[in-house]
């Protein structure tokens, strides 16, 4: 190599040379990027966050229409109901251990949910309930009740059962006043997939989960409260009819399948 076209000084000034092209680049790019940032918003992201904005609006109007805040006295405004639920809701879920899952291959082999399942497909065979009298005159006391439990459904359900952006509505629905046995299996197990409720078709991303452990009285109101209010007609449902029930606690969430035809 010819020494006089590389000494230290040369390659200096090449490694400056260097730095310099690589600025003017980057400034070239930093640029750029900014006018197009301000020039092209991204017509795809924007459409694809109208949906998402539109389902969060939907959302934030129903959940703050069954949760509203209330003015009780000038300037005392409380929330209504009590913010406790939710606490309360999610107490429940912690709690509950979700046994519960979707589908047979998310079970972890010798899992206890596993156990559990095994123990429950013993005894596996339908269970049948007699029907209540649908004229028998309902108790005060037990619609009383429900309608204190009621404020678990309500989050999902709407405040008088009308359904929502989660949830189906309650109001004039064949499975709570159809067969004793749907409503309470629902409760107990969580349903899943779609579903016709009145005439009208729903699938909803997430399935209800069930609420197995509120007590056999506690189910026997909430669903006596849920067949007798909003036009709704039924026979109550007594704590015996869903004891019956119990040994579903734990198998995986329903399906519309898994139900009587409430026709
Ligand atoms: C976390 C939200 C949530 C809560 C809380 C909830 N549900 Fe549901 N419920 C649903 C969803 C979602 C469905 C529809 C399931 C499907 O996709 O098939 C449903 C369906 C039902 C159905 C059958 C369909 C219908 O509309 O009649 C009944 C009955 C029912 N729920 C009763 C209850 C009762 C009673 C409670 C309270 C003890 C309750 N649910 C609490 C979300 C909820």
């Amino acid at each position: 190599m010819d020494p006089s076209k590389d000494n230290p000084l040369i390659r200096f000034r090449a490694f400056i040379w260097g730095i310099g092209i690589f600025s003017l680049f980057a400034l070239a790019f930093v640029v750029l990027a900014i006018f197009k940032g301000k020039a092209s918003p991204d017509v795809a992201e924007d459409a694809a966050a109208t949906p998402r904005y539109d389902t969060k609006k939907k959302v934030d109007t129903a959940q703050s229409a069954n949760f509203s805040y209330k003015e009780v006295e000038a300037g005392k405004v409380v929330q209504v109901p009590p913010h406790d639920v939710f606490s309360h809701v999610g107490g429940l879920l912690a709690s509950s251990q979700p046994v519960a899952v979707e589908k047979p291959e998310q079970i972890v082999p010798g899992s206890p949910t596993q156990k559990k399942m095994e123990e429950a497909a013993k005894t596996a065979a339908p269970i049948e309930v007699a029907e209540g009298d649908a004229n028998a005159p309902i108790d005060p006391a037990v619609m009383a009740a429900g309608q204190a439990t009621f404020a678990l459904c309500m989050a999902c359900h709407g405040m008088n059962g009308e359904g929502g952006p989660i949830a189906p509505p309650l109001a004039n629905s064949e499975w709570v006043t159809g067969p004793v046995s749907n409503p309470i299996r629902i409760v107990l197990r969580g349903l899943g997939g779609p579903i016709s409720v009145a005439g009208k078709d729903y699938n909803f991303p997430a399935p209800m989960g069930q609420l197995s452990s509120l007590s056999d009285d506690q189910i026997a109101a909430v669903l006596t409260y849920a067949r007798n209010s909003w036009g709704n007609k039924a026979s109550a449902v007594t704590a015996d009819q869903v004891k019956a029930f119990r040994g579903e606690v734990g198998l995986p969430v329903l399906q519309v399948s898994d139900l009587k035809a409430p026709k």
